[in-house]
């Protein structure tokens, strides 16, 4: 297979929740394959950060501090990549939180809301507003990143659970009405990765066992496992793949 596939020059990607974790692995990754990087998250210090180590690698980055959840700031997310770059290619929607790990009953309707607002809420504002702008071109790429959590049911993350599996469900639908526009849209989908959003668990003593022994490639992810699989997504090489869902977990749901 030709490297050209995998390709990024000349194309723009917007990243979400840019600043750390998968998503700034993802945004470097992209701009190594030579892409126009927007890196757009809530904390400016970490997104200047995360462009500057792109520029200082020789890559093109600009930043905007956004919300997902919030529809001005999504808009002025467009906006600005589209002042910045010009166009956007490609769209990686990796914000995420998931703040609880509760059981139902001691699950509020402010924890509901909250990571159904960020988790899928946000997936459809810049799926609506940027990926827009793509269809309206004619051609593009869209990276949802779910979670395994997606596919299996977790105990006491039922809104978490609900908000992947919207994600999936989400894309799927998208993939079938955008698919004539040019544009497609795939799931990467991580199992467990070693980020601020896990670290709580993944390095407790007792509680990580469980998670590591029923992993077969027997560790954890790294944010720079989802590399390759963003790079494919968001690239020629995926040219005939929409609506489907690529899980990267070390084996963790062939079980
Ligand atoms: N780590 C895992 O094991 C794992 C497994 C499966 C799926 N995932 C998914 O992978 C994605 C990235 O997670 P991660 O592990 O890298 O977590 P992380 O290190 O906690 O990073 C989350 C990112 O999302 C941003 N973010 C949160 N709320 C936002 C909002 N309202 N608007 C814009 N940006 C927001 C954060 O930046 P600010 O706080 O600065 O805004 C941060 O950059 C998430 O969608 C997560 O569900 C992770």
């Amino acid at each position: 297979m030709s490297p050209d596939l995998f390709d990024l020059t000349g194309k723009v990607a917007v990243v979400t929740g840019a600043g750390r974790g998968i998503g700034r692995g993802i945004a470097e990754a992209l701009a190594g394959f030579g892409a126009a990087v927007v890196l757009a998250g809530r904390t400016p210090s970490v997104l200047e950060e995360a462009a500057g180590a792109i520029r200082a690698a020789g890559g093109r980055a600009a930043v905007q501090v956004a919300d997902v959840s919030q529809e001005a700031s999504v808009l002025a997310l467009r906006d600005a990549a589209l002042a910045a770059f010009g166009q956007i290619d490609v769209l990686v929607n990796n914000a995420g939180i998931n703040p609880i790990w509760r059981t139902i009953e001691k699950t509020s309707l402010a924890d509901w809301q909250s990571i159904l607002d960020v988790n899928l809420t946000g997936t459809f504002l810049c799926c609506k507003y940027l990926g827009a702008a793509m269809a309206e071109r004619g051609s593009g790429a869209v990276v949802n990143i779910s979670s395994v959590a997606g596919h299996v049911g977790l105990t006491r993350s039922t809104p978490y659970c609900a908000s992947k599996g919207g994600v999936e469900l989400l894309s799927k639908a998208l993939a079938i009405e955008w698919a004539a526009r040019g544009v497609r849209v795939n799931c990467l989908t991580p199992g467990y990765v070693d980020t601020d959003l896990t670290s709580g668990l993944l390095h407790h003593e007792t509680l990580s066992k469980p998670f590591l022994d029923h992993t077969p490639m027997g560790r954890f992810g790294q944010p720079r496992d989802m590399m390759g699989a963003a790079v494919f997504l968001a690239s020629d090489a995926s040219s005939y793949m929409t609506g489907q869902s690529l899980v990267v977990d070390g084996g963790w749901t062939a079980h």
